[in-house]
């Protein structure tokens, strides 16, 4: 893609929202990135517009076989004034990975990651700078062509929307109550679960709000097939520290190959904690716990960076990880990643652009 970033800016800027109440994706930014996709034509006309709605049409074939997919990443200002992304493309290489799954067409990373860039810059008084805070940078593709046919669409539209958000977790890092979902299930290989597919999020809404109802905050899912192995927990990935040694589900082909488990894993093995990707059950977990071996959990997810576990609820057992309390080693990545994210910290993998 080499055609121009067209740029038409806002008449109307929007009012900042207050940094100190931002949560998480309420507020977005005075412009948007577009660029259209047609069969014939291939990804055309970027550009950068007011944010404002989009006008679809009611057969756009996302909204009837949800073809749709997305991304997350997060910028920083720096003290310096400067904005920082992490590492985005990894980001863009995920996204093609999901476009591959979904029969989305390929987009170029480096193009987008430039027109991310453009779009930042335009919209940098947006970045809160609150610690917690960030712009949230959602990236999405979906399907525009009018029609009932099932099968790839051959119109699609590219939008990155941008967000100034607080912590996830409005208690910030605060150790969380999680129920081990032993009846349904996000994904299951062969389906869409390593993809960023609107559908595996729709498909865990249900069980998330159940156990919400039940008093807890996430659930953990477990495989499909011997419903026994852990996958994720919630819309993040999984971390265990057991006797000393860091073990996380291995990628199968369902779970999401996050940016941040990446992160943790070369920060770990940097450190020299031990750590092992493989296939985790949770009978594995609780064994552990029983024998005062399960020492920390966390989720890790660009939304929370890092979530740790509190309570592990499995059937009839409760597990308390960590007396409820923040491990040590959580905490040492939250303020690591963060650090490394806000520019506060040297940065010698240069994941920061
Ligand atoms: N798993 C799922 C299902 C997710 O939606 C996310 C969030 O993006 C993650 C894991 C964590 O990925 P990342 O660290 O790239 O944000
Ligand atoms: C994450 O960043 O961890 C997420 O899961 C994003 C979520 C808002 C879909």
């Amino acid at each position: 893609m080499s055609d121009e970033i067209k740029i038409q800016l806002t008449t109307t800027p929007g009012n900042k929202p207050d940094s100190s109440n931002l949560s998480f994706g309420k507020y977005f930014t005075d412009h948007m990135f577009i660029m259209d996709y047609h069969i014939d034509k291939g990804w055309h006309d970027p550009r950068i517009v007011p944010y404002a709605p989009i006008s679809l049409d009611p057969a756009a074939m996302v909204f009837h076989y949800g073809q749709a997919v997305f991304e997350g990443m997060k910028a920083y200002l720096t003290d310096s004034g400067k904005v920082l992304l992490f590492r985005p493309d990894k980001n863009m290489k995920r996204l093609n990975q999901s476009n591959d799954r979904l029969g989305i067409p390929e987009i170029d990373g480096d193009f987008v990651i430039q027109a991310i860039k453009t779009l930042i810059e335009i919209d940098k008084s947006w970045i809160p700078t609150e610690k917690g805070t960030s712009l949230y940078v959602r990236p999405f593709i979906i399907a525009t062509e009018p029609c009932l046919g099932v099968r790839s669409s051959y119109t699609y539209q590219f939008i990155v929307i941008l967000s100034p958000v607080g912590a996830y977790y409005s208690g910030g890092l605060e150790p969380v109550k999680i129920n081990v979902e032993s009846s349904y299930t996000r994904a299951v290989r062969g389906g869409i679960g390593y993809a960023k597919a609107a559908g595996n999020y729709a498909a865990s809404i249900k069980a998330q709000e159940i156990a919400k109802k039940e008093g807890f905050s996430q659930v953990l899912w477990l495989d499909a097939i011997e419903k026994k192995y852990i996958e994720e927990v919630g819309s993040m990935n999984i971390f265990f520290k057991i006797g000393g040694t860091v073990i996380t589900p291995e990628i199968n082909g369902s779970i999401l190959e996050g940016v941040t488990r990446d992160s943790v894993i070369t920060l770990l093995k940097d450190w020299g904690v031990p750590v092992e990707e493989r296939k985790i059950s949770i009978e594995e977990i609780y064994e552990a716990y029983k024998q005062g071996q399960l020492e920390e959990v966390f989720g890790t997810g660009t939304a929370a960076v890092i979530s740790p576990v509190g309570e592990l609820h499995w059937n009839e057992h409760t597990m308390h990880v960590n007396e409820g309390k923040i491990g040590e080693l959580s905490q040492k990545l939250y303020d690591t990643i963060t650090g490394l994210q806000s520019g506060s910290l040297p940065d010698p993998r240069n994941w920061t652009v």
